[in-house]
């Protein structure tokens, strides 16, 4: 089978890892992938937005299977544009991608069909939005309406920084059209917990649970990011608070995108937090988590792409979904000043014995060596019988890993190892 992955980072690269574990995978072409993963796969120059490229080349090489893993190419319509052409995708198409893509969209959706969230008001008069923050509850969340690289989030601690936020957002269009639209919703507590499932729009089979760290400094300081690292599973979603997230969120997510005609199929993912009223969902996005997926996929013991499969068929029911019982923690590597300006174009090194288990998301291959080329350069991730040897084994593997102006946090995974004490 030839497979097609369409996306270039480390979330891609755990998912072709494992894709190609499959006996009946003959090749795997990435686009435009990075040069940390030619190992792996056969990298093509092609941009993980431009639809049309990407079908053309889908096309005229007689691909089995696309994996679309990115939220812009799904939200612009990939799914649809390769499906048109009879290429059967694992991920969904724009109709159900908007879960992701509008904020807007899924608050409402939300609110109609009784799915526990933030309470919100959604505005497009900038000076209704800016009367509103002169009264409502401080602190506040203010979150652009549609994709904004995980930047789109505002929680501000006092009105001038809420005015600040709408005016970013509405006036200078910091987020360009996304901020057309701005949600500004009810600030909750409690623990974050990360959970993906496949989804067939018929049944939905939660991932094990991860823990992102988004803040770029230890301690949880700093600016946000993309996450600089995660462990699986996560100890704050019991065996009770997972009863209560498939019987109020899950499927009911489900069950409101069919009622709405919009059919979700591939990886629903849920943000979630434990608030002191229960679980609520604080995102959804249309697509694995980066890096959440550098934790769950090496914890999955059954074949990827069969599930992958099993979602675009609507045979998910019938088909084995196995995680093991292990521990995992993936600690990113980065440039030096992410998510900030930083250098790139540094030698990396990593050796031989642990490349397994590096997955890479920014670099480029320029006369036979790696380089770095993004902010964020790699995870690095260790399965363990107890979180404690996760954890150490993971920084054991970034000690042998050497690039210049390497930056990572020290303390992935000591918030997950605390719960577990109390
Ligand atoms: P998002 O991009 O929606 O995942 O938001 C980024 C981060 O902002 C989340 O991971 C939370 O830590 C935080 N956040 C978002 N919404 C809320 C909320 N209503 N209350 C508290 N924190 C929030
Ligand atoms: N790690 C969070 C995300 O992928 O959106």
């Amino acid at each position: 089978m030839k497979i097609m992955v369409v996306g270039g980072g480390g979330r891609e690269h755990a998912i072709i890892k494992k894709i190609k574990e499959n006996k009946n995978v003959t090749e795997i072409y990435a686009l435009p992938g990075n040069g940390g993963m030619a190992k792996d796969a056969t990298l093509v120059d092609i941009g993980a937005k431009d639809i049309e490229a990407i079908t053309k080349f889908a096309v005229e090489n007689k691909i089995d299977y696309a994996v679309v893993a990115p939220d812009d190419p799904l939200v612009l319509g990939c799914v649809d544009a390769l499906e048109a052409e009879g290429i059967p995708c694992f991920g969904p198409r724009a109709n159900a991608a908007i879960i992701e893509g509008s904020k807007v969209f899924s608050k409402n959706l939300m609110k109609k069909y009784g799915i526990p969230t933030a309470a919100y008001e959604v505005f497009d008069d900038m000076e209704k939005a800016l009367a509103y923050v002169e009264t409502c509850p401080i602190p506040t969340v203010i979150k652009a309406d549609g994709l904004a690289l995980g930047k789109g989030v505002i929680i501000a601690e006092d009105r001038e920084t809420a005015k600040n936020a709408v005016i970013s957002m509405m006036q200078d269009k910091q987020f360009g059209k996304s901020g057309d639209h701005i949600v500004i919703e009810e600030f909750l507590t409690g623990p974050e917990v990360s959970v993906l499932s496949f989804t067939d729009g018929n049944v939905v089979v939660p991932m094990i649970s991860s823990m992102d760290h988004k803040r770029a400094g230890d301690n949880d300081t700093g600016l946000n990011t993309g996450g600089m690292g995660t462990v699986a599973p996560n100890p704050y979603y019991t065996e009770s608070v997972a009863k209560e997230c498939m019987e109020k969120i899950f499927l009911p997510t489900i069950k409101a995108m069919n009622a709405e005609g919009r059919t979700f199929k591939g990886c629903l993912y849920f943000g979630l937090m434990i608030t002191p009223n229960g679980p609520k969902v604080i995102e959804y996005n249309c697509r694995f988590g980066d890096p959440e997926t550098q934790v769950v996929l090496p914890l999955l013991e059954s074949d990827l792409l069969t599930i992958m499969q099993a979602t675009t068929n609507g045979t998910l029911a019938e088909t084995e979904v196995k995680f093991s019982d292990k521990h995992a923690c993936c600690v990113i590597m980065a440039s030096k000043g992410y998510p900030q300006s930083y250098e790139k174009g540094f030698e990396m090194t990593i050796p031989e014995e642990i490349e397994n288990s590096v997955f890479i998301a920014g670099a480029k291959l320029s006369d036979g060596k790696l380089l770095t080329n993004g902010g964020r350069v790699l995870g690095a991730t260790a399965i363990a019988e107890t979180l404690k040897d996760a954890i150490a084994d993971s920084y054991a593997m970034v000690n042998k890993i050497s690039f210049e102006n390497a930056y990572y946090r020290h303390d992935i995974g000591a918030r997950a190892m605390a719960a577990l004490e109390e």
